[in-house]
């Protein structure tokens, strides 16, 4: 009979196995090849060989992958496959641009592509699951795992992660090339006390429901295979721990039947939270609150048998778990085939075609996450031939050590130095570093200066290294790193044109005077193997920028957390009045804000018309409004739809994102730009945090950003019949 993987089967399955072995399929040990958390002991083939291990990261290579796969699916006493799983985030081989580049592409589609890449890639090299989609919404720059994560919008934030588990699970988990996704960090991770990795979390019931939970609820519909809890305690309860969340919202109101696994040692720091005395109460809390997969510190192996025994757990529970852990085996192919990714046969050499659309799939990736800020005068995009080009930084002979991923840097990365050089062919380019990353020297500076004196433009390459955001990457001054600050204002101060390019995991705050003196500024994020030609291609203007921000942009670390949805005040900002919510030292107005970003044409939105005045449940809103090109180049722009209610039971946001929409206009061409809005979508949660449509008006805005005062407006009443 086909080792098939239905109910019955694991159920007579399950019935077989030793309680140790049972622990096993709930213990997930990390190889050797990344270490992605602090140093456990290794996984060994003879406990694979005997059923204590069920799962392991950290490990790929078709072989490598086969000869453990091997030693569980044929030597073990009951040959249960193992799977593999892996921080596949931004690509595999072919490197993408990191996940809040990508968020401000502003397409679904593309992530979704990037995603199903990389499962190609990885899957072709033994992996089973990534620990991915990362959709932690985060508000705050200090906070590293920001360049991990889809910005500060959950409505964008869901949009992201339904795109991506659709990439990496394909139509099949069954499929050799799909691979599970699992959601993390469930949830609230991205509000950690002052941007500080690993510390408290405080939010409100509301803030949860409305802001950190709908991504993860996004993914659950999406039907991720898997979700991670996050490291954190949310208002006194560590994740991994929280039954409220996990079982009571997640499994039972949601109905998610997959596998949750802890992160990284998670379970043994519950310990560590002040929690459990032991990991017999650790173990117990965890499998207690829906935790099936014990990622690393071997908790469960060693605490699960003692909490039977002191009766903490019941093997009722345990069986559960391992149920549930046999039956993603069973959905990936495992069981019917347990070579399904990593098969004798040498990985199919992607051949140059398949390579080379990857390739530009992440040149694309790279154009459409970069954002131009500021382009004063129109020095972007550069003029053709005959310029002398001064491209000065320490970031603009880097290569693959900007474009990462777990399996290490990518070797097809190209530096913006060499691809301005490469693509630029009519201009003089001269470069030096001008200083390192956080270190000036008055020679190099004083070189830098000199360069950029004897040229047309001054190209500023500057920034983040990787190794500055990202986990255990907190910064609590997110900021330009001061020796590049020195070296910008220098160049600055020779009153020449000049292009500042930011490299960074996060939205940096910048000294006020590079910000107000620079004539552009260009966010690029960490864009991958493909960003260096992407970033030539938008300066040379072979690549009109599209990219939008998904994070508003802070002008000072004193204004985080800043984001566009913010809800009303019942004293607004005025500076006519000293009694109004404003800062003595600061705007209250981010630098950039969320939705910002510039393009080479000039778009004009105008007669915004809705198709009722009048909404009732269950009815839809169609909302239009005219675009032109006004520029001389073809262009894209992106619409956004946000809704505002300005009176209800509870305070409302000042904007609430609702759709978006990307339009691609040549010089002089207009287009109407259509909406469908559903009145289920002008819903809020009720007090009971139930959802909940309240008559009255609601105001209906489109406009290319979050900048309220740009918005058109159209008021439709919501109408709801007495029952
Ligand atoms: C890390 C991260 C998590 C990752 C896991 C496995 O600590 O928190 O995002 O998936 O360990 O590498």
């Amino acid at each position: 009979m086909a080792r098939s993987g239905g109910r019955a089967f694991i159920k007579r399955l399950v019935a077989k196995m030793t309680l140790e072995e049972k622990v096993g399929q709930l213990t997930m040990v990390s190889a050797e090849l990344a270490r992605t958390g602090p140093t456990f002991a290794p996984v060994t083939l003879d406990s694979v060989k005997q059923g204590r291990v069920g799962s392991i990261l950290n490990l790929w290579g078709r072989q490598r992958v086969r000869e453990l796969q091997r030693i569980a699916a044929e030597e073990s006493r009951l040959k249960i496959p193992l799977f593999f799983g892996l921080d596949v985030v931004h690509g595999y081989q072919t490197i993408f641009p990191i996940s809040l580049g990508e968020t401000c592409a502003f397409d679904c589609k593309l992530w979704e592509q990037t995603a199903r890449a990389a499962a190609e890639e990885a899957a072709a090299d033994g992996i089973d699951l990534t620990f991915a989609p990362m959709i932690d919404v985060s508000r705050d720059p200090r906070w590293g795992r920001t360049s991990e994560g889809p910005g500060e919008d959950a409505w964008l934030a869901s949009r992201f992660a339904q795109a991506k588990v659709r990439g990496f699970q394909s139509r099949s988990l069954g499929e050799a090339n799909a691979i599970g996704a699992t959601a993390k960090h469930l949830a609230g991770y991205g509000a950690v006390r002052a941007g500080l990795e690993y510390a408290q979390v405080d939010v409100s019931d509301r803030r949860m429901q409305e802001l950190y939970l709908p991504p993860f609820r996004a993914a659950v519909d999406e039907a991720v295979a898997a979700i991670m809890p996050a490291f954190i305690d949310l208002n006194g309860v560590p994740m991994t721990a929280n039954a409220g969340i996990l079982r009571d919202i997640v499994r039972d109101q949601w109905g998610f039947a997959g596998v949750m696994i802890s992160d990284y040692a998670a379970v043994s720091e519950l310990i560590a939270h002040g929690v459990a005395k032991d990991p017999a109460e650790a173990a117990a809390l965890a499998l207690a609150a829906g935790v099936d997969i014990d990622m690393v510190g071997g908790t469960f192996a060693k605490g699960l048998p003692q909490a039977l025994e002191r009766g903490l757990v019941t093997i009722g529970a345990i069986d559960a778990a391992v149920s549930r852990v046999l039956e993603l085996k069973a959905k990936l192919g495992l069981f019917d085939d347990p070579y399904i990714r990593c098969t004798e046969a040498a990985a199919p050499k992607p051949d140059d075609d398949a390579r080379r659309k990857r390739r530009e799939l992440a040149r694309q990736a790279a154009r459409r996450s970069i954002v131009l800020l500021k382009n004063d005068g129109g020095l972007l995009p550069l003029r053709g031939g005959g310029q002398t080009i001064a491209v000065i930084g320490p970031l603009a002979a880097a290569g693959a050590e900007l474009a990462w991923s777990i399996t290490g840097p990518s070797n097809e990365a190209k530096s913006i130095l060499d691809s301005l050089r490469a693509a630029l062919t009519a201009s003089a380019i001269s470069f030096t570093p001008g200083c390192e990353i956080d270190r000036i020297d008055e020679g190099g500076k004083a070189k830098a200066m000199e360069i950029a004196r004897q040229s047309d433009v001054a190209v500023l390459c500057l920034g983040e290294t990787p190794q500055m955001s990202g986990e255990a990457g907190s910064r609590a001054r997110p900021s330009l790193p001061a020796a590049q600050s020195e070296l910008a204002l220098a160049i600055l101060a020779l009153e020449k044109p000049v292009i500042v390019l930011l490299y960074s995991g996060r939205p940096l705050v910048l000294p006020d005077e590079l910000a107000a003196k620079a004539d552009a500024l260009v966010a690029l994020w960490f864009p991958g193997a493909g960003g260096g030609p992407a970033v030539s291609d938008i300066l040379s203007g072979d690549f009109n920028p599209t990219g939008r921000l998904c994070m508003s942009w802070p002008v000072d670390v004193g204004q985080i957390p800043i984001f566009y949805g913010q809800r009303p005040t019942g004293r607004p900002a005025s500076p006519d009045d000293h009694f109004t919510s404003k800062y003595l030292d600061l705007p209250i107005e981010p630098l950039f804000c969320f939705g910002h970003g510039l393009s080479y044409g000039r778009f004009e939105i105008s007669d915004l018309r809705v198709d009722r005045p009048q909404l009732r449940a269950g009815e839809t809103l169609d909302v239009e409004a005219d675009i032109a090109n006004l520029g001389a180049v073809a262009g894209e722009e992106t619409i956004f739809l946000f809704a505002r209610d300005p009176l209800a039971s509870i305070a409302r946001p000042m904007l609430e994102l609702k759709d978006f929409r990307r339009v691609a206009l040549a010089p002089g061409e207009r287009a109407t730009i259509s909406f469908r809005l559903a009145t289920d979508e002008l819903r809020f949660l009720g007090p009971d945090f139930l959802p909940k449509l309240e008559a009255g008006s609601i105001d209906i805005h489109v406009g290319q950003s979050a900048a309220r005062d740009k918005l058109l407006r159209a008021r439709v009443t919501i109408v709801v019949e007495e029952s």
